[in-house]
């Protein structure tokens, strides 16, 4: 299993969907970048993210707030005081640990001795302005929900929200995280897809319950095997300073189960210790005119660990007679590229010209690669090992009929289709 994490590795920088960020510098760790196939599936997926938790709702609002906030944010919301990791230092190596992570009190690395306990605020430090002073310090924001929370009065006040109702936000995520790796799984700078659902106390265990069945199912709907998935309930007195219950979402990583998404239940914490701090009333008022404070239930999600799931799961290689045919299997919809076009033979300008038109025909509505390097065999292996679900050949019977051959990922049958039916045929399959 170990060696299916080396495996997407590999693929990934091999194909131009992962790098380690800094590289030519030796690199800086916890930081990733995302190549142009790893832009594309990393837009798809929060696309449908998008699509399926705002679009496809009556009942849930997006929004788009800053990374750097107010100091005072953090200061409600328990940050400053509680984002921290119980941190031990090697007294000889000066490598930092996390306390709960270390098996004995000698340094893993050298054996030498360790400090006390310290704990270790995990946010990024900057400050706003010329002068490096104090006053002007501010944070990189740790979790997105916040920019919702200090939004909340300027939704109610433009969208006019009836309770239940959503608001949604999917962006950059920062945390000095002190042990990061396996990968993309923990990193210091990533994106996070969080959804706070407000609804009136008293609802929120009902409401809660929705959101965790409702997860787990999106997961399954992208092609991840249900008995990769299960919940995992946070003991009570784990919980993180502002939640009711949480439960984690996790999902069997080659280096075990872990956390894939979290379910929080973080009451009215945020509004009330922001309306504490500014002064301002941030209470929702019902059709009744009855002021009260929301519960909160948080569907939150990180892209790069849901990515490193997709690629994962994707994963599958089988021998053929020309050795071993990778196979990236990625649910059509999240597929960096729809459709590869290919001319049978690259020195033919006529099928050269005729695929050119196909693809020119196809690429307004599908994100479509083109492939005219080496024999076709060569072109379908590079299209299975990214994950392309269909591939075009243009041949001489194309001249003749105006059919195309489609030749599919997974089951490798091939069929011929008229170049006017091909748009309804792929859009058919996208809508599975
Ligand atoms: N607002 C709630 C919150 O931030 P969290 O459980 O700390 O909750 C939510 O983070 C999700 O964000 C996690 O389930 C995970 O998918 C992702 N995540 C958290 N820390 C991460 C990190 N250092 N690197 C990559 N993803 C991370």
């Amino acid at each position: 299993m170990a060696d299916l994490m080396n495996k997407i590795v590999s693929l990934s920088k091999r194909r131009g969907f992962i790098f380690p960020s800094s590289e030519i510098y030796g690199g800086i760790g916890g930081f990733w970048d995302f190549g142009p196939l790893g832009v594309e599936l990393k837009n798809n997926l929060k696309n449908w993210w998008w699509k399926t938790m705002v679009e496809e709702r009556d009942d849930v609002y997006g929004l788009d707030s800053t990374i750097i906030h107010n100091p005072k944010v953090w200061e409600a919301s328990g940050h400053t005081l509680s984002f921290t990791d119980p941190l031990r230092e090697c007294r000889a190596c000066h490598q930092r640990f996390r306390a709960d992570q270390l098996k004995d009190s000698k340094c893993p690395e050298c054996g030498g001795k360790l400090t006390d306990i310290k704990q270790f605020n995990l946010m990024f430090e900057t400050y706003v302005g010329a002068a490096k002073e104090t006053a002007n310090k501010a944070y990189l924001r740790p979790e997105t929900c916040q920019g919702i929370f200090i939004n909340f009065t300027n939704i109610l006040d433009t969208v006019q929200p009836k309770i239940p109702f959503g608001i949604a936000q999917i962006g950059k995520g920062f945390r000095n995280e002190v042990t990061f790796g396996n990968f993309i799984f923990r990193d210091r700078e990533f994106e996070m897809m969080e959804l706070e659902y407000f609804v009136k106390p008293g609802d929120d265990e009902k409401w809660f319950d929705y959101w965790l069945k409702e997860r787990k199912k999106w997961f399954i709907d992208l092609g991840v095997e249900a008995k990769k998935l299960r919940y995992f309930e946070h003991p009570k007195k784990a919980l993180a300073h502002y939640s009711k219950r949480t439960v984690d979402i996790e999902y069997k990583f080659p280096f075990g189960w872990a956390e894939l998404e979290g379910i929080a239940n973080r009451t009215d914490f945020d509004l009330k210790n922001h309306a504490k701090l500014s002064g301002k009333d941030l209470q929702y008022q019902d059709e009744k005119g009855k002021k009260f404070y929301p519960y909160v239930v948080e569907p939150s999600l990180g892209v790069e660990r849901t990515v490193l799931v997709l690629l994962l799961e994707a994963y599958r290689e089988e021998k053929d007679k020309e050795g071993v045919r990778v196979i990236l299997s990625l649910d059509p919809r999240l597929s960096p590229y729809k459709i590869a076009v290919f001319p049978l033979l690259a020195n033919k300008p006529d099928l050269v010209k005729k695929a050119r038109l196909v693809f020119d025909k196809l690429r307004p509505t599908l994100r479509v690669a083109w492939d005219d390097i080496g024999n076709i065999g060569k072109r379908y292996r590079r299209q299975d090992e990214i994950g392309t679900p269909w591939c075009v050949t243009i041949d001489h019977q194309t001249l003749k009929d105006k059919t195309v051959t489609v030749r599919d990922r997974d089951s490798m049958k091939q069929k011929r289709v008229k170049i006017d039916k091909l748009i309804e045929l792929f859009q058919d399959r996208l809508k599975k």
